[in-house]
C-alpha cells in the first residue's frame, strides 16, 4: 500500500512502480529507519501528540520490528513496498493498528531518509576506520619483520636509489593515516540531524530538535530545513574519501604485482590470496591485488555518478536524490573488502631479501652517492653530476657496476678521485646517508615505526 493514495484514482503502472520503488535497495536502511522512528516517537510525546501509553506501545512494536528485520533483512527487500519508510509504517500498522498512523505526524520521508542515510554512513565510516587501523598495523608489523631488508627504490619504474623495504611499508602507513584523518573529518561534518526539517520548510510542531539530535548520537540538529533535506554532501565526501583511499590501495596493489612478478621476484604472495590458471599449471596469479586495482574504478565511478546526480538540482528534495543510494551501497562494502584483502596480502607476504638486495645493487643506483662524494671534495653538484654520468657510461659499456671500476678508470675522468670513493659506493652507505627527517636510514625508519605505533595506541 502506498503512503499517498488519497489524491489518486488509480494505482501506479507496474512498470512505473518497479522504476520508482527503492525498497529493493533501501531495505538496507531498515535498522536506521526504525531507530529514527523510535526517536521521532519520543519527539511526538514531547509535544503531546502521543501520550505515554501510545509512546510505549509504539516503541515496543518498533523494537520487535527491529529484531525481525535484523533476523531477516532480505525478506524486507522483496516485501513489495515503495520504500523502507512505507515498509516500516505498514509493518507497524500490522502490529499496533491505527496508532501507527500517528507516527508520521510532522515528519516527511524527506527528513526521514536524510536522517536514516546519515546514520548508515556514520556506522559504515566506523567499520572502515577499524579496517584501516588493522591494515596499518599489518604494514607496521611487516616493516618491523623486514627491518634491514634493502629494496631498489624506483622513479619512472627505473631503479633510482636503494631504500629500506620497511620505508616502502611506512609510505603506505602515511597514506592510510591521511585516509583515516579524511574519513574522521567527513564523519564530523555528516553528524548533524535533519529530523524535524519536515518536507522542506521545517516541522509545524514545537519539537526540541537538539534533544532529538543528541538522542540519536548526532552532534547537533541541522540549521536550515531546505538544506537539511537536500544536502547529500556527506555522500559525496564519503565517496571521495573512498576514492582517494582506493587510489592508495591500487598503487600498493600495483607495486606488489610488480614485486611479485617473475621478472622482479622480490616478494611471494601467499597461496591464500592467489589463484592458478586453468590452462597453465605453473601460474600463480595475484588476483586479489588485481581485483583491488580493478575495483578502484568502480568506487570512483560511484563518486562521479553522485556528483553528476547532484549537479544543478534545484532545492529542495527531488526524486533524483533517490539515486544516492545504490552507488554508495556498492562502493562502501567494496572499499571495506579491498582494505581487508590488502591486509590479507600484506600478512602473508614473503620477501626475498637476497633478490631485492641484488636488484638494489644493480641499475647504478649509487650514482647519486658518487655525485655527493664529489660535492664533499668541493666540486659543484652540477659538474659532479656530469662527471658521474660519464662514469656510468663507462660502467654500462663494461657491463659492470660503478664500484667495479678501477681507481685508474675513476681518475681518467677526474683526478680528484681517491680510494676513499669505494666505501661511499657501498649500498649500506647509501642507506645510512639518508639521516634527515623522512629519509630511509635505519634510524629514521625505526622512528617512523615507533611514531606510527604510538599514534595507533592513542587512537584506540
Ligand atoms: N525513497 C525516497 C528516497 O530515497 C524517500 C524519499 C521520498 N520522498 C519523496 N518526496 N517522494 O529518496
Amino acid at each position: 500500500m502506498a503512503l499517498w493514495g488519497g489524491r489518486f484514482s488509480t494505482g501506479p503502472d507496474e512498470a512505473f512502480k518497479q522504476f520508482n520503488d527503492s525498497l529493493p535497495f533501501d531495505y538496507q536502511l531498515a535498522e536506521q529507519d526504525i531507530i529514527g522512528s523510535v526517536a521521532w516517537a519520543g519527539a511526538l510525546k514531547q509535544v503531546d501528540v502521543l501520550n505515554q501509553q501510545e509512546y510505549d506501545d509504539l516503541v515496543a512494536a518498533l523494537n520487535t520490528l527491529l529484531d525481525e528485520v535484523k533476523a531477516n533483512p532480505q525478506a524486507v527487500a522483496v516485501a513489495g513496498h515503495e520504500d523502507i519508510h512505507s515498509y516500516v509504517e505498514s509493518a507497524l500498522i500490522n502490529k499496533v493498528g491505527d496508532l501507527a498512523k500517528k507516527l508520521h505526524t510532522g515528519r516527511s520521508r524527506n527528513d526521514q531518509v536524510a536522517t536514516d542515510f546519515r546514520l548508515w554512513c556514520r556506522d559504515t565510516a566506523d567499520h572502515i576506520l577499524d579496517a584501516i587501523a588493522d591494515l596499518k598495523a599489518e604494514f607496521i608489523a611487516l616493516a618491523e619483520r623486514e627491518l634491514g631488508t634493502i629494496l631498489p627504490g624506483y622513479t619512472h619504474l627505473q631503479r633510482a636509489q636503494p631504500v629500506l623495504f620497511s620505508h616502502w611499508c611506512m609510505a603506505y602507513v602515511e597514506m592510510l593515516e591521511r585516509d583515516e584523518s579524511r574519513l574522521t573529518d567527513a564523519k564530523k561534518r555528516m553528524n548533524f540531524c535533519p529530523l524535524g526539517s519536515g518536507a522542506l520548510a521545517g516541522t509545524a510542531y514545537p519539537i526540541d530538535r537538539q534533544t532529538l539530535a543528541e538522542g540519536l548520537g548526532f552532534t547537533a540538529a541541522t540549521r536550515n530545513s531546505l538544506d537539511a533535506v537536500s544536502d547529500r554532501d556527506f555522500v559525496v565526501e564519503l565517496l571521495s574519501c573512498a576514492s582517494i583511499s582506493m587510489i592508495h590501495l591500487s598503487r600498493m596493489a600495483e607495486d606488489l604485482i610488480f614485486y611479485n612478478s617473475g621478472e622482479a621476484g622480490f616478494v611471494e604472495l601467499s597461496d591464500g590470496v592467489t589463484s592458478g590458471s586453468s590452462l597453465m599449471p605453473q601460474k600463480k596469479n595475484p588476483d586479489a591485488l588485481e581485483l583491488i586495482r580493478g575495483k578502484t574504478g568502480r568506487v570512483f565511478g560511484a563518486f562521479s555518478a553522485m556528483m553528476m546526480t547532484l549537479k544543478a538540482l534545484p532545492l529542495a528534495y527531488n526524486k533524483d536524490m533517490q539515486e544516492d543510494k545504490e552507488g554508495l551501497f556498492d562502493a562502501m562494502p567494496t572499499w571495506l573488502a579491498c582494505i581487508h584483502m590488502a591486509q590479507a596480502c600484506i600478512k602473508g607476504i614473503k620477501v626475498n631479501a637476497e633478490k631485492t638486495l641484488a636488484a638494489a645493487k644493480g641499475g647504478h643506483s649509487n650514482a647519486t652517492e658518487l655525485a655527493d662524494y664529489l660535492v664533499a671534495k668541493g666540486i659543484p653538484f652540477r659538474e659532479g653530476h656530469h662527471i658521474v654520468g660519464t662514469l656510468v657510461q663507462m660502467a654500462i659499456t663494461e657491463g659492470n657496476n660503478l664500484e667495479d671500476l678501477s681507481l685508474e678508470q675513476f681518475k681518467s675522468v677526474h683526478s680528484i678521485f681517491e680510494s676513499d670513493v669505494y666505501p661511499v659506493l657501498e649500498i649500506d652507505a647509501c642507506i645510512k646517508a639518508r639521516q634527515a627527517l623522512g629519509g630511509t636510514s635505519l634510524e629514521q625508519v625505526t622512528s617512523a615505526i615507533d611514531n606510527a605505533k604510538k599514534s595507533a595506541n592513542k587512537d584506540v
